[in-house]
């Protein structure tokens, strides 16, 4: 942990989140909370909002924050999942029409205007904070999936769920070679089509093809309100490895912005 006014910063800029929300918004993901280094941290850094992920069994954080004048609003609680990836044991997708194309440079747009609506009425952290604009979060949403598009050296990649040559959904993955990990960042099915077992035979396909290509684990999280895709993990040998809660501070709650 950091003293009030020495050492290393515990609050990382956002340049993205900044940009898009017209704040300066700063992030930090932290196993333990030192609440004076953080207020002295939210007024040499002029933080308008600070999102923090802590363990969730750290909520006495927020007892120590406001101690020291900091309210700070729970913003919501993610749910971390995991499964080895072992080619025997692994389902195959229902629909024999199901295909995962990787998506390219053409289809940002289509990327970005699929992620607009799929998460038009998802419920995230940000909903949570009356700071950020309802419309700013969207378009968050559909920035955060273009980044994927077309797949890069980091080992992010992007794909394009189809029904007989139709897009229904996609879903960005990012690879952790080193740790022989794949991590699902972010995946929807359109509304129009859900209900028919999409997501589900996505998740297969997606599970199948990192096995065939020699990753060992697969990793994906989600808020933990969203039961669906729960239900579906836990149904394909998915194991809940850890919860955290993502807390909003800032100096700016109850006055106006300037
Ligand atoms: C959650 C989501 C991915 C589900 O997609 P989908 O293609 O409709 O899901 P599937 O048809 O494969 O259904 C999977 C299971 O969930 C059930 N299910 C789907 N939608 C449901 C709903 N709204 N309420 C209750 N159960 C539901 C299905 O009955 C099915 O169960 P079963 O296989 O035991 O019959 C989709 O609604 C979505 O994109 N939501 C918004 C974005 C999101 O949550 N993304 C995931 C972030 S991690």
């Amino acid at each position: 942990m950091t003293t009030a006014g020495s050492g290393p910063l515990t609050l990382a800029f956002s340049p993205t989140e900044s940009a898009r929300f017209g704040l300066r918004v700063f992030r930090a993901n932290l196993s333990a909370v030192d609440a004076d280094a953080l207020r002295a941290e939210l007024e040499s850094e002029r933080v308008d909002v600070a999102i923090l992920r802590i363990p969730a069994r750290a909520l006495g954080a927020v007892a120590a924050l406001t101690k020291v004048g900091l309210q700070s609003i729970v913003a919501d609680t993610l749910v971390h999942y995991s499964t080895a990836l072992d080619r025997a044991t692994l389902a195959v997708p229902k629909n024999a029409l199901l295909r995962l194309r990787p998506a390219g440079d053409a289809d940002t747009a289509s990327i970005a205007a699929m992620a607009r609506t799929i998460f038009a009425d998802y419920i995230s952290h940000y909903h949570a904070n009356p700071l950020f604009a309802p419309d700013a979060i969207a378009d968050g949403y559909a920035e955060w999936a273009a980044r994927s598009v077309p797949a890069n050296d980091e080992g992010r990649s992007a794909w394009i769920v189809e029904l007989g040559g139709t897009a229904v959904g996609f879903s960005c993955i990012q690879i952790c070679a080193d740790r022989g990990e794949a991590h699902g960042v972010l995946n929807g099915i359109l509304p129009a089509a859900r209900g028919r077992g999409a997501y589900r035979d996505m998740l297969r396909a997606t599970l199948i093809q990192h096995a065939d290509a020699g990753i060992r684990r697969f990793v994906i999280s989600t808020q933990v309100h969203n039961l669906v895709v729960q239900r579906v993990w836990a149904d394909e040998g998915f194991r809940l490895d850890r919860a955290e809660n993502t807390l909003h501070l800032s100096p700016l709650f109850g006055r106006e912005r300037s």
